[in-house]
């Protein structure tokens, strides 16, 4: 049997990631950000002047793609050729993109394996668009967070990016492979009106309580 695995799903500027990261630093688990690992995907894709819309073209580059996934501490990173991408995931160009590239099946099952690899080891707490439904089905710890969209827009404008975080949800959402949906299993979390330390204590103190 796996260490445990807590799944954290939901749209983009729900707060998941920093929701995520707090909750794996208070219980000790490893932190997993998949969306990076479709945003090292997509900027790759754009470095090879390969347009993110030709399927095919996309699929021939997988088999030798240069990128690595490890950790720094207790955190993913993703690495091309050995370094550490940082900036390269939040530009324009990638948050642009990122979804007709994570919406191709071949893109999708390459990273699936390599994100259950990190839970053959150690526990993890992953967050991403599908964790509760595709990657870890039968874990019992699954939370879709979610806010308002006016919220969510609030909150990525906050952080000084533009990015059409509505577009990128709708494209999520309709997409046919592993699309954006709540796992039928999986505990609802509305932070519209919450604070990030009451999300991260009522998750926390769920996921204790049920490992108890
Ligand atoms: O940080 P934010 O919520 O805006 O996005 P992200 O988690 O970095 O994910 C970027 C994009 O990657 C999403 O809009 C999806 O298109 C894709 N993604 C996915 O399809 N499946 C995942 N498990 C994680 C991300």
């Amino acid at each position: 049997m796996n260490p445990p695995a807590i799944a954290i799903d939901g749209p983009a500027a729900s707060g998941k990631s920093t929701v995520a990261k707090l909750i794996a630093k208070e219980l000790g688990f490893t932190f997993i950000n998949t969306g990076a690992m479709y945003r090292a995907v997509t900027w790759y894709v754009l470095q090879q002047g390969i347009n993110p819309a030709d399927a095919e073209a996309v699929k021939a580059v997988l088999a030798d793609i240069p990128l690595s996934f490890g950790k720094d501490g207790a955190v993913s990173t993703v690495m091309c050729e050995g370094r550490v991408l940082g900036e390269e995931l939040t530009l324009q160009s990638t948050n642009d993109n990122v979804s007709t590239i994570a919406a191709i099946p071949e893109v999708r099952a390459l990273l699936v394996e390599k994100q259950r690899e990190y839970n053959l080891t150690e526990p993890v707490v992953m967050e991403g668009r599908d964790i509760g439904t595709v990657v870890f089905p039968n874990t019992p710890y699954k939370y879709f967070v979610t806010a308002s969209e006016e919220v969510r827009a609030a909150r990525r404008a906050a952080q000084g990016l533009t990015d059409s975080i509505a577009e990128r949800d709708r494209k999520d959402s309709a997409r046919a492979c592993a699309p954006l949906t709540k796992a039928d299993d999986a505990q609802l979390v509305d932070t519209s009106d919450m604070t990030i330390e009451q999300v991260v204590a009522s998750i926390a103190a769920d996921i204790r309580s049920r490992m108890a």
